[in-house]
């Protein structure tokens, strides 16, 4: 009866289901280890996973025998000792909750009987210990709510627990809200199935594509009374529409009713104390509505509970503390029933490291040209390599025998820093860009080539322990070393230093260590045979040189990337190097009054009412940045607009934002993303755009399969020209000038048409003085396209400009990013590797897909003109105007041979 009941149901619902639901959006199924594509059974189409694993040592085994007929695949990972080994899974939808179902298998496929334990992780939270000796295969299912474009599921091993594995991994998307319904005391968690039920039901598991999300329901005759208890299963049309979670029906029209005695109860073995998450499920399948009390470990949580009938209902409780799990429901009128229950382990997630730090380390890692093996967070799930952490701050960072030849200024962004360890470097010079180390406890700079000390040492309250010796310092110890009153070891030993130690260093509590110096001691008289010959530091002083040429009385703005990112279709990647701190560079007070903004020419000033109705309530992002969401909206006119709304935490001084609106207004080109108005009220710093559908030329290249498209040589080129007039244009034609500062393929953007426009002119910080050759800045940008000059000499000219636009040119010729670990070690970075090449006139490197399609003199005209534009002394690259000409030639000659 019960039986024929559930196959009239489950056809209705089939039928249902392929109506509504037949599609598989939202589902990545990868196949682990083998190279196959192909559809299964259940009609879910599977890929291999090559193009989501991370690099390194990876290795496929075909396959592995399951006890059954069936075969699976195996994907062993044997360096994980080394780094984490990551899956990168992009996620289409943002601010909506996904389901993470990994799948690992060992099943003796080495031969070596010695099944592996490691941890996994999602983003920056390790959600579970795989152990295959307890379980052979072992499956793993987290909820998780999606913050980003790209979720990271990780594979760390533990130390003795053999080579992690990894068969399958399923990543699907979940109905809107689901999941969320009384979990309010419990932000920024995720949820790890325990147990999901399809109450009353014995014959297997349902999933998809009876649930088009394609969870696990389980039969769970195993976990309840049987003797006691009922199967129903009834498919009487149900209305579940009050539920987020959209259980399917076939789950819901069966039940597990108590026949024969006043309560049920449901036992759950749970793994360990902590916080757990409980979902029941109700639906009035039976003619009467029963009603009952609901206890949890004992306690009532619901009286008198209706269900009501032909309707489902829903309920939700989380539990803290707690070990073990028994539901009960009793005192009933009729049948005290449930259809089906879920149970969820509440796994926290860590707080991410502040992305200024993460920026300054990965800039760290790029100078020391090495790779570190630093990738998305650095203290969650575990550390990187050198670095160590309290919580989602970085406090100790110990880089030591390589080459980093200079403390540059992004380690002063490394702000929690207790520890630094920087001997043997190769450090040369001054002591410098560490004042603002506050925190800064212990600071090893021993063994390196360090020849003065900075004024830096004064605001170091907290340093313990200075170690510098073995260096080449010269002079004597700055006076005001003596404020350090925590420092207890000075280690001066081996340098070249000469003259007396200021006496507030002759104190008990401190060691100062001075063997092999010149002559160095606490006595005045001792090394006066050595006097007349000491150095003294000079502090480090901005130098702007006057221009010689320049008839323009006009100042030099800085546009950079402070602001961030503003372009609409732009997702970022992790790697994008933002700053936000505000350093202590010259800025040009202006305040303007509202009235006077009105009048800039072109740009509108929107009230946050009108902004929300533009946007529908902010309802559609279409990217996010480090500094805020970017939305989709529409203007009364109809126009489609790009709209920009900062984080609370990020938003600028009102100058800044001010100056950043006045500058963008002023600044009119075809080749540039124009801005279309601006919000600016109490608490609001919202920017408009034009909004550009083709997206950006990253996620063309680059992008995921939809938005990713196909550009002949002739569409690159004519995409370069574009972006070079918007350059040039800043360079040259626009009044003040204006350097760019973060070129990159993000922020070209493409027009319906396939015009490219250049964006992110970031919140810009003035910088007016007049005639300048170059600037004196904190180094910023984006790594791979950050020009090696300015890193090392804080000085910007146009020429940043020109070797971040060359970067962008090889990525043209060549379809990679300027930073990928898919290579050799050798083709890391994309301009050491494709320099020689094109230099030599060998396009075998040429992108796979454009070759036969360009014409040879087009593409070594651009080659040249890329290879050139990556100097690295920027006297040798062309200026902006020059690669423009250049480029226009290139593409003329292209179009000639096309014809
Ligand atoms: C299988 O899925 C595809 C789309 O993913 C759909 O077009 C097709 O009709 C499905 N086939 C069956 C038998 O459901
Ligand atoms: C990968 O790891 C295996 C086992 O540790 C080792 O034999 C092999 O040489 C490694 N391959 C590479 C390319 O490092
Ligand atoms: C895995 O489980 C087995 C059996 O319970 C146990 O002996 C082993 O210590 C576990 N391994 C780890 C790394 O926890
Ligand atoms: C993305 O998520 C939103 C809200 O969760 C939902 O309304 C929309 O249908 C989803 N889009 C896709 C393509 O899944
Ligand atoms: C949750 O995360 C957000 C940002 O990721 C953070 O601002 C907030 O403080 C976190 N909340 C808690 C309770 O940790
Ligand atoms: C279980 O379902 C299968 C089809 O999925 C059916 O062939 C089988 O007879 C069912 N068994 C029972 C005991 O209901
Ligand atoms: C289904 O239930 C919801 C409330 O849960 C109600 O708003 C809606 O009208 C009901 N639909 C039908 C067809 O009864
Ligand atoms: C339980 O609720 C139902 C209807 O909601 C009501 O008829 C019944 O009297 C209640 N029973 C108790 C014991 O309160």
């Amino acid at each position: 009866m019960g039986l024929y009941h559930f196959c009239l149901g489950f056809s209705l619902i089939y039928g249902f289901w392929r109506a509504v639901l037949c599609d598989q959006e939202g589902f990545l199924s990868l196949y682990c280890g083998d190279g196959r594509s192909f559809v299964d059974s259940s009609n879910i189409s599977w890929v291999p996973d090559d193009t989501y694993v991370s690099k390194g040592n990876i290795t496929a085994v075909n396959f592995i025998e399951g006890s059954s007929s069936s075969q699976v695949p195996v994907r062993f990972f044997p360096d994980a000792q080394e780094r984490r080994k990551c899956y990168t899974l992009p996620v289409k939808n943002m601010s909506s909750m996904v389901l993470v179902r990994p799948q690992f298998y060992y099943k003796n496929y080495d031969g070596l009987r010695k099944p592996p334990a490691f941890f996994v992780s999602l983003g920056t939270a390790i959600t579970t210990t795989v152990n295959l000796t307890i379980s052979d295969p072992w499956v793993e299912e987290v909820i998780w709510a999606v913050t980003k474009e790209t979720l990271s599921f990780c594979l760390i091993s533990i130390p003795d627990g053999g080579v992690p594995v990894m068969s399958f991994l399923e990543v699907r998307s979940l109905p809107e809200g689901a999941y969320t319904s009384g979990m309010e005391d419990f932000p920024n968690t995720s949820l790890r199935k325990c147990y999901r039920f399809n109450c009353g039901y014995s014959n297997g598991s349902i999933r998809y594509p009876i649930d088009s999300y394609d969870r696990i329901w389980d039969a769970d005759h195993s976990f309840s009374p049987s003797l006691l208890s009922s199967e129903f299963d009834i498919p009487l049309p149900l209305n579940i529409s009050g539920i987020k979670e959209s259980p399917p029906l076939a789950v819901l029209q069966s039940a597990r009713v108590v026949t024969r005695k006043n309560v049920l109860t449901y036992n759950f073995p749970l793994n360990k104390l902590g916080n757990y998450y409980i979902v029941l499920y109700f639906a009035g399948i039976l003619p009467v509505s029963p009603s009952f009390d609901i206890l949890i470990n004992g306690d009532v949580v619901s009286t008198n509970y209706t269900v009501k009938n032909r309707v489902a209902s829903v309920l939700f409780f989380a539990r803290k503390g707690i070990q073990s799990l028994s539901i009960t429901f009793q005192n009933i009128s009729f049948y005290p029933q449930v259809n089906a229950i879920e149970v969820y382990e509440i796994v926290g997630i860590p707080l991410e490291v502040s992305s200024t730090t993460v920026s300054a380390l990965e800039v760290i890692q790029q100078s020391t040209g090495l790779d570190l093996g630093w990738e998305d967070d650095p203290c969650s799930p575990t550390e990187w390599k050198h670095i160590g952490c309290e919580g989602s701050m970085v406090i100790s960072l110990e880089l030591s025998d390589i080459k980093l030849r200079a403390v540059s200024p992004t380690f002063g962004d490394l702000l929690d820093l207790k520890t630094l360890d920087l001997h043997n470097t190769s450090l040369a010079g001054q002591i410098q860009n560490l004042d603002s180390l506050q925190e800064l406890e212990k600071l090893n700079l021993s063994f390196n080539k360090l020849t003065s000390f900075g004024s830096d040492f004064d605001t170091l309250v907290n340093l313990q322990i200075l170690d510098l010796k073995n260096n080449s310092l010269e002079g004597t110890v700055p006076e005001s070393m003596g404020n350090l009153k925590n420092l207890h070891l000075l280690n001066l030993e081996n340098n070249k230093m000469l003259g007396p130690l200021p006496q507030s260093l002759n104190r008990e509590s401190l060691e100062v260590r001075t063997s092999g110096n010149l002559c160095l001691s606490f006595s005045s008289s001792t090394c006066s045979g050595f006097t007349g010959n000491t150095s003294v530091e000079v502090p480090q002083v901005t130098i702007l040189i006057p221009k010689k040429h320049s008839g323009h009385n006009q100042g030099a703005i800085i546009i950079g990337t402070i602001g961030g990112v503003l372009c609409a279709v732009l997702f970022i990647a992790l790697s994008v190097l933002i700053y936000r701190r505000r350093r202590k560079e010259t800025e040009v007070k202006t305040t303007r009054t509202a009235t006077e903004m009105r009048n800039w020419n072109a740009t509108r000033v929107l009230s946050y009412k009108e902004v929300k109705a533009a946007t529908n309530n902010f309802k559609k992002a279409i990217g996010r940045g480090s500094f805020g969401f970017v939305y989709l909206g529409k203007l009364p006119g109809g126009k489609l607009i790009a709209v920009k709304v900062r984080f609370d935490q990020t938003r600028l001084g009102e100058d800044s934002f001010i100056n950043e609106v006045h500058l963008l207004s002023q600044v009119h080109h075809q080749n540039l993303v124009s801005l279309e108005g601006f919000c600016y009220e109490s608490k609001q710093q919202i920017l408009v755009y034009e909004y550009l559908p083709g997206g950006s030329l990253a996620d063309a290249l680059y992008g995921s399969n939809s938005k990713k498209i196909m550009l002949s040589w002739v569409r690159r080129l004519k995409i370069s020209l574009d972006a070079a007039k918007g350059l040039d244009y800043l360079h040259n034609a626009s009044n003040p000038r204006i350097i760019h500062r973060d070129i990159k393929c993000s922020n070209i953007l493409l027009d319906s048409e396939m015009n490219a426009k250049v964006c992110d002119f970031g919140l810009s910080k003035q910088v007016l003085r007049a005639d300048a050759t170059h600037i004196t800045t904190v180094v910023k940008g984006t790594a791979g396209y950050l020009d090696p000059e300015y890193y090392s000499t804080q000085q910007l000219t146009e020429k940043s400009d020109v070797y971040s636009f060359g970067v962008v040119l090889l990525e043209l010729i060549c379809g990679r990013e300027p930073l990928s670990h898919a290579g050799t070690p050798d083709s890391y970075n994309l301009v050491l590797w494709a320099k020689p090449y094109l230099q030599a006139g060998a396009f075998e490197i040429v992108d796979e897909c454009l070759k036969g399609t360009f014409a040879l003199e087009s593409m070594k005209k651009a080659a040249s003109v890329a290879s050139r534009s990556v100097e690295r002394d920027a006297s040798q690259r062309p200026t902006m105007a020059e690669v423009l000409a250049e480029l226009k030639e290139a593409y003329s000659i292209q179009l000639t041979a096309c014809n």
